[in-house]
């Protein structure tokens, strides 16, 4: 396939929407504008290999989340968001990981849930360390018992964006 879905995920402010502008615009605003929805096209090259990425920004805010809901089972790929200055974002990530695989009707309580597809864990805000509350080893302990990857990106000075989604595409065409 060389057109595929990517769904960002996770808690209301915690940098879906710029971690996503600052890959498809190379921008970033400080301003904090809830989404509803958005959905970005963009065409990059990974490994060598052109592919058009549709990239899903969904909503975290409570009050918008039955929007979100049905495109939890849409993703090629899902990008899990949570912000490495706010513990209470790993509560909305396990919860998706759920929602996610049972969607795609895999029990989230097996010890193997090897899907089919990838699930990256993304901590974010990397740039504000000094007031971090989610230990790096924390977060990857986290990811390491779901078997997924875990990986520190800053959308405001940039760190692992452009990372992040590469690997995410790399390991949809592993499958
Ligand atoms: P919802 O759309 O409501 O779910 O929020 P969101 O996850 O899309 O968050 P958004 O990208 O709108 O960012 C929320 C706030 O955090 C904004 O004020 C951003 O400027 C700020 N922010 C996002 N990413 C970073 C980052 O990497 N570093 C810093 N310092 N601030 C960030
Ligand atoms: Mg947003």
């Amino acid at each position: 396939k060389n057109e595929l879905t990517i769904v960002m995920a996770g808690d209301g402010g915690v940098g879906k929407s710029c971690i996503t502008i600052r890959y498809v615009k190379q921008i970033f605003h400080d301003h904090y504008d809830p989404t509803l929805e958005e959905s970005y096209r963009t065409q990059v090259e990974i490994d060598n290999s052109v592919v058009t990425l549709d990239i899903i920004d969904t909503a975290g805010q409570e009050e918008f989340k039955v929007l979100r809901d049905t495109h939890l089972s849409q993703g090629d790929g899902y990008i899990l968001v949570f912000s490495i200055i706010e513990k209470s974002g790993l509560d909305e990530i396990e919860k998706l990981r759920g929602q996610i695989l049972r969607f795609h009707d895999i029990d989230p309580t097996e010890p193997n849930t090897n899907p089919p597809f990838p699930i990256m864990i993304a901590g974010n805000k990397s740039d504000l360390e000094e007031y971090r509350e989610v230990p790096t080893e924390t977060a990857k302990q986290m990811a390491d018992q779901w078997g997924l990857p875990y990986i520190e990106t800053s959308a405001k000075n940039g760190t692992n964006i452009s990372e992040l989604y590469a690997e995410c595409v790399r390991m949809v065409r592993k499958y």
